[in-house]
């Protein structure tokens, strides 16, 4: 079985069959990494660079290690203190690190669509690891398949997304595959940070009210405020934040109901998320993390099979 596209720049336009394949694929790869060698063959002799143009701790870990579980040779590129602070464009600096062999980029940046653009200028796979406020689609094939896991299936499941809906690629990312996987989606959050036209152009319920989202999920997916995307001033202050949207132990004991907690990290604990949720075990915040190995794995290993371009 293979992949229908050569790189992995979104959810947006990937077939449900090729979503289906790559959380297959990752499960057979979970099942590796609990062997007590962890490390299959299969990209020995391929040469993958980790181009990070934007900050991480999560995803560019995830990579290296998923990169060295399927033995490829890994190159980790930051922009910080490199050749951009020169000068030079996004397009040289790949073309350079390209020319020295190397056979697939796994980019993070800042510009939304900035992996779309590379893609077509370059001859090799690329995987999104984030694009601006666009998408980052592997978070959100690790997060459909720590539902899964955790709840069997994602068909008819109610999830919502609670927070920072405007500047988050997680959140869209999110959309469109729950979607496309058949699960019911709602945003929640102040309107200041939900945008007015999302509710017509992705057919998600819309909900203001953080109890009443709460009551309809099963699922919810906890998001970060971005303060650093922010440019004006979207609610009066943190801690109002907090009280008004902020995930507590008080506020899940209150729902007489059991509901799974995502976030899909870095934490701002007291903000979005209390401790005593976070740390719970209604959270499966840290086997998110975990996923996200054989998730990239699959992702890496099903893209150096799809190399057609
Ligand atoms: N979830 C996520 O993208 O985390 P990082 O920014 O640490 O990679």
């Amino acid at each position: 079985m293979q992949l229908s596209t050569p790189h992995l720049l979104g959810i947006k336009d990937l077939p449900i069959a090729d979503i289906d394949l790559i959380l297959s694929t990752a499960s057979h790869f979970k099942d590796v990494l609990q062997r007590p060698i962890k490390k299959v063959p299969s990209l020995r002799d391929t040469t993958i660079v980790n181009l990070f143009y934007e900050n991480s701790t999560r995803t560019r870990i995830s990579f290296e290690l998923a990169e060295k579980r399927l033995s490829a040779d890994t190159l980790n590129f930051s922009a910080s203190g490199s050749s951009v602070s020169k000068g030079e464009s996004l397009l040289d600096t790949v073309k350079n690190i390209l020319s020295m062999k190397v056979d697939m980029v796994v980019m993070r940046h800042s510009s939304s669509g900035a992996p779309h653009f590379l893609a077509k200028h370059i001859p090799v796979a690329i995987v999104n690891a984030g694009d601006g406020i666009n998408e980052h689609p592997t978070q959100a094939l690790l997060d459909a398949f720590s539902i899964k896991e955790k709840c069997g299936t994602l068909e008819g499941k109610k999830v919502v997304l609670i927070g920072d809906i405007m500047h988050s690629r997680v959140a869209l990312s999110n959309i469109y595959l729950l979607k496309k996987a058949g699960a019911e989606v709602m945003v929640a959050g102040p309107p200041t940070l939900i945008p007015i036209y999302i509710q017509e152009a992705l057919d998600v319920r819309v909900e203001y009210n953080l109890k009443k989202a709460l009551q309809w999920c099963d699922v919810a997916n906890v998001l970060r405020i971005q303060l650093e995307r922010q440019n004006e001033v979207l609610f009066s202050s943190l801690r109002e934040y907090n009280l008004a949207y902020g995930i507590s132990k008080k506020t899940l004991e209150a729902l007489n109901k059991e509901i799974v907690i995502l976030h899909p990290g870095p934490i701002n604990r007291g903000v979005e998320i209390d401790s005593d949720v976070a740390d719970s075990s209604h959270s499966i915040i840290l086997q998110q993390v975990e996923n996200g190995v054989a998730v990239r794995m699959a992702v890496l290993y099903l893209l150096s099979n799809a190399q057609n371009f």
